[in-house]
């Protein structure tokens, strides 16, 4: 296990309950995550039919809407919390596992559908990953990720600030350093690695300008005003070519 694995396993920087305020703690919130799993749904269409690898599962947000379409759910995570908190709490044909995405412990072949949300930017090495769910796809089955978009700019560079400051301000108060890692790309170098793991990209799909994270830091506004401003601007989101600089980028593929 790499020291970047050894720190989500062992530290934890995020609890079931510290995932779930992000998601769930202001309007704003609820209605981007909201937005981000239709969207989801739209792209993976669970069924009863299915077996869906949940790659990085978290608390179980996006598995406890698959298991209420009837489909079959395996989750795992580097996280034993997580996991611990969704084998407890989900209810439905669901079996978590702690696993690193990045050497799963599956047969060739397992899965007909497997999503990752939120999870290629933290991990070590998300070509190793990619590949690892390329082999673990039945032929014909289809594979979604949804990562942070390294070209919505301003974003990423408040980002990228707040880190190296954070940083900084460790390395003054003399704390070890940081060992996560949260690294943005673009739509186009997932969709690369993609390709290169063997799998065929059907669609690029851009959502939101804000963002479901940083959304709380809007709630000075009251939601009954802007939200439907922010609304206005995710329907443009959604289009080219604004999809490609959007905050969540969403791609799609196929194994053939
Ligand atoms: C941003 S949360 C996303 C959770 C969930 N996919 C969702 O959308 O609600 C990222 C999750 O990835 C997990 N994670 C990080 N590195 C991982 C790895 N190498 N293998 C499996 N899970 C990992 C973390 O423990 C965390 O639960």
């Amino acid at each position: 296990m790499g020291k970047v694995h050894r720190y989500y396993y062992e530290c934890e920087p995020w609890t079931p309950a510290s995932w779930q305020r992000c998601y769930e703690q202001t309007r704003f919130s609820e209605y981007t995550a909201e937005r981000e799993l239709a969207i989801i749904e739209q792209l993976i269409v669970p069924g009863p039919d299915d077996v869906i690898l949940d790659a990085g599962c978290g608390y179980g947000r996006l598995a406890e809407r698959f298991l209420s379409r009837g489909a079959s759910v395996i989750g795992v995570d580097i996280s034993r919390k997580m996991i611990t908190y969704c084998n407890r709490e989900l209810q439905g044909d669901f079996a978590g596992a702690v696993a690193d995405i990045e050497n799963l412990p599956f047969h060739d072949g397992s899965f007909n559908k497997i999503v990752c949300v939120g999870v290629l930017v933290h991990v070590e090495s998300p070509q190793r990953a990619i590949r690892e769910f390329a082999r673990v796809l039945k032929p014909g089955g289809i594979f979604v990720t949804v990562n942070n978009n390294l070209l919505l700019l301003y974003y990423s560079l408040f980002h990228s600030l707040r880190f190296f400051v954070a940083d900084w301000v460790r390395r003054l108060l003399g704390r070890p350093r940081r060992r996560y890692v949260i690294r943005y790309r673009s739509p186009f170098w997932y969709a690369n690695l993609v390709e290169e793991a063997g799998l065929q990209v059907e669609k690029i799909r851009g959502d939101t300008f804000i963002g479901v994270l940083k959304i709380r830091q809007f709630t000075l506004f009251p939601p009954e005003f802007s939200l439907p401003w922010f609304q206005r601007l995710d329907r443009l989101a959604a289009k080219a070519p604004y999809k490609y600089f959007t905050f969540a980028s969403y791609i799609c593929a196929r194994r053939m």
